[in-house]
């Protein structure tokens, strides 16, 4: 028996890797050793040719309830600074593969970080999204006062990071930080469906939009349009732009080389 606390499994034939979060009985906290596990995992489909798109999810009842509590809580500040636990996240903004969350139950602090760590969300009607550190004396320490205030802007980003209240599923798409809301028995294959969709779809351009979109975050307009444009410029080296090109002229499916 194996102690693995992630689940990995793909599906070649749509190019897709799913890596599922296996805590049940703590609502999926993340240890550090999970969250060692879903970064190796996500840097090994990265890796992989037959992969385009990554699917990560946890079950019906939490995608994720957090960082893991009992492991931090006898931490002191320097051994909390010597285990950096957090930098290791970083990782996942080296993945050029898009990611989507399939989010069912508790998506909180922790949590809530990874599923905004992933570049589309879909939540099933039972997902709640909170920052609620606040309640346990810290603050959100893997991205959520940024992501979160990007995402949803400044007022309601303070109200859920200075009151730990949880919004529902609808509240988290009328903010704009899930893409959609499907009944829970769908969630799952709402994501993978979407997963397959964009592993059809030429894998360089799909590198490079997901490359210049996160940019928007840390880069002036300015710089971001030259960015772009720059992306936009190269693609026209790759094998796919001509095939994608000629086979809108010839009326015929387009068969991306990945090249
Ligand atoms: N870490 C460790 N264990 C956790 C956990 C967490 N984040 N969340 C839940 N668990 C454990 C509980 O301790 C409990 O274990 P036992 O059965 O051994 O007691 C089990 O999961 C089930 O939890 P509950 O009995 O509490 O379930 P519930 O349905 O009554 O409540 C909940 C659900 C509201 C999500 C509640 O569990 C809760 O508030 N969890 C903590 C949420 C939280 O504060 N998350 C932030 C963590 S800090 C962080 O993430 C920092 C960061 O920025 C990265």
């Amino acid at each position: 028996m194996n102690n693995w606390t992630c689940i990995l499994t793909s599906e070649p034939q749509q190019g897709i890797g799913v890596i599922q979060i296996n805590r049940p009985q703590v609502l999926n906290a993340l240890s550090l050793q999970t969250m060692t596990e879903i970064v190796e995992a996500m840097e090994q489909f990265e890796q992989s040719e037959d992969i385009r798109c990554i699917v990560i999810h946890g079950n019906e009842k939490a995608f994720a309830a957090g960082a893991d509590i009992k492991e931090m809580s006898g931490a002191g500040s320097m051994q909390m600074l010597e285990r950096d636990q957090f930098a290791k996240w970083e990782r996942i903004r080296a993945i050029k593969k898009p990611i989507i969350g399939a989010i069912s139950g508790f998506a909180l602090g922790g949590g809530c970080e990874l599923a905004m760590n992933c570049d589309m969300l879909i939540a099933s009607e039972s997902a709640q999204f909170g920052q609620p550190e606040i309640n346990i004396g810290v603050m959100p320490g893997a991205g959520g006062t940024q992501r979160l205030t990007r995402a949803i802007g400044k007022v309601r980003a303070m109200e859920i990071a200075l009151t730990g209240r949880m919004i529902s599923a609808r509240e988290a798409w009328r903010c704009g930080l899930v893409n959609k809301v499907v009944p829970v028995e769908s969630y799952f294959q709402e994501a993978m469906a979407l997963a397959a969709e964009i592993a059809a779809k030429a894998p360089i351009a799909v590198k490079l939009i997901k490359e210049s979109i996160l940019k928007s975050f840390s880069t002036t307009l300015e710089g971001g349009l030259e960015y772009e444009r720059k992306n936009f410029y190269l693609l026209f080296s790759s094998d796919d732009q001509k095939e994608g090109m000629n086979a809108f002229i010839e009326k015929r499916k387009p068969t991306w080389r990945n090249s």
